[in-house]
């Protein structure tokens, strides 16, 4: 197969990967068969799952928003993804020029394309590194460059904590991430989760079972396993929701059923 001038050598194409699948998912265009095969095979069990990404999105978009009117100009992204419509650095500079924003991702296609389109974005970057890893991130030259940890950070780990096992323990990772914020910081967090999906859970494990299938297992937390991430921080209204309760433009009624899968919240540090 021809590699395209945005994949980098390094990254094995015959293997799918979650972050060209979501992209695969959200109708991108940076992504390859195996992707387009393994994304379809867990739509033959979930037909809805784009519905959940665009409402993953819409919900990004009202939190970084919402962050911007309290106030806070700097954004640190973790998970951020191959970029695609509306990213985080568009709609924090949008509705606050100037702002700060340094997204982080250990996928060597995200990391490219987001070097690619950051290009000339004195006030935007990128790190590949490892949510797993918390003092890789706090300790990056690009993070000392464009973040002021003294002052309040928006940390967004949207649709990424799902993909860390227990055993890696993202608890703790959280905890590590969320000690080094200045008070007034938020935590912007989306999760995967059976609860709301509307399809037998049954059916549901068989698009989770692919993403095992392809070694990068889907971890379906209940929503007492997604709040405990927000030990510490007091919640915005209202609260830990289906994504398209929290502080919607427009009528969540209107939604499509998938979207109420899986959970999202904002909290604030003390
Ligand atoms: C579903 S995408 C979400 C993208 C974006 N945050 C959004 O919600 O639109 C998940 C991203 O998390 C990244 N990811 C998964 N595990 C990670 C880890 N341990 N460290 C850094 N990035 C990770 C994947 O490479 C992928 O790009």
């Amino acid at each position: 197969m021809e590699r395209p001038a945005w994949a980098p050598r390094s990254i094995d194409i015959s293997v799918p990967s979650v972050s060209r699948m979501y992209d695969y998912y959200l109708g991108g265009s940076h992504n390859f068969e195996v992707d387009r095969e393994a994304a379809r095979r867990a739509m033959e069990f979930m037909p809805g799952l784009p519905k959940i990404m665009q409402a993953n999105r819409a919900f990004m978009r009202r939190a970084v928003r919402y962050a911007a009117g309290q106030g806070i100009t700097q954004f640190l992204d973790i998970g951020s993804g191959i970029p695609t419509f509306g990213n985080v650095h568009e709609v924090a500079q949008a509705a606050s020029p100037g702002a700060r924003v340094m997204y982080v991702d250990h996928d060597p296609v995200a990391v490219a394309h987001s070097q690619a389109v950051l290009e000339g974005n004195a006030d935007a970057g990128i790190v590949a590194a490892d949510l797993r890893k918390p003092q890789d991130v706090l300790s990056s030259v690009e993070l000392e460059r464009l973040i002021d940890l003294n002052q309040p950070v928006a940390l967004l780990l949207v649709a990424i904590l799902h993909f860390v096992e227990d055993e890696d323990d993202p608890y703790g990772a959280v905890a590590e991430l969320g000690e080094a914020l200045a008070p007034g910081s938020l935590l912007v967090l989306t999760h995967a989760s059976y609860e709301g999906i509307p399809l037998p859970q049954e059916r549901a494990g068989g698009a989770v079972s692919v993403y095992e299938d392809i070694r990068s297992p889907l971890i379906m937390r209940s929503r007492e396993e997604i709040a405990r991430f927000f030990e510490g921080y007091d919640m915005v209204e209202p609260g830990l929701v289906a994504m398209p309760c929290w502080r919607p433009d427009t009528a969540p009624e209107d939604e499509d059923p998938y979207a109420f899968s899986g959970f999202a919240g904002v909290g604030r540090t003390a």
